[in-house]
């Protein structure tokens, strides 16, 4: 960007969308690895604590699924780790690539009562083997 002297992408276009697929494709099988420093340890505290703070009105924490549960069943889904890798994705659901951005919009949304049960179920078909 300040190379080229372009203007930014937009947040969630398509053209943003498929430069991030293109650099996630080249990133595959490579470790999570974020440096914690001065500057980002903020930024990682808060985000830890934001995963285990309960919220909502289920009063659920992220990690209550994604730590505690993850592998069971919840409404036909498997509950995932919640990694943030593999993004930007098509899903069925959006008809579309969509970004982590996206992914997020649609957890937090999740907190909102549905006609989905608000615990995991235990007809795990567990995939921690
Ligand atoms: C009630 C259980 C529950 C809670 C609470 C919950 N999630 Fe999830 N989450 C799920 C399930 C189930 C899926 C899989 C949904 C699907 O694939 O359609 C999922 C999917 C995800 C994914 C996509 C993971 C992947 O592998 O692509 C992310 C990221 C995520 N959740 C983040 C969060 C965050 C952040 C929070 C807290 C703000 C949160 N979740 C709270 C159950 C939960």
């Amino acid at each position: 960007m300040d190379h080229q002297k372009a203007p930014p992408l937009p947040y969630e276009s398509k053209e943003l969308l498929a430069l991030s697929a293109y650099v996630a494709r080249q990133s595959r099988g490579l470790p999570i690895e974020p440096k914690i420093e001065a500057r980002t340890k903020p930024f990682l505290d808060s985000g830890r604590e934001a995963f285990h703070r309960r919220q909502g009105q289920l009063n659920l924490s992220c990690s209550q699924c994604h730590d505690d549960n993850w592998g069971k069943k919840l409404a036909g889904s498997v509950i995932p780790q919640a990694h943030p890798t593999g993004y930007p994705i098509y899903r069925l659901e959006w008809q579309n690539l969509g970004s982590l951005g996206g992914a997020c919009a649609t957890a937090s949304s999740g907190f909102a009562p549905r006609s989905r049960s608000s615990a995991p179920t235990s007809s795990s078909t567990s995939s921690s083997t």
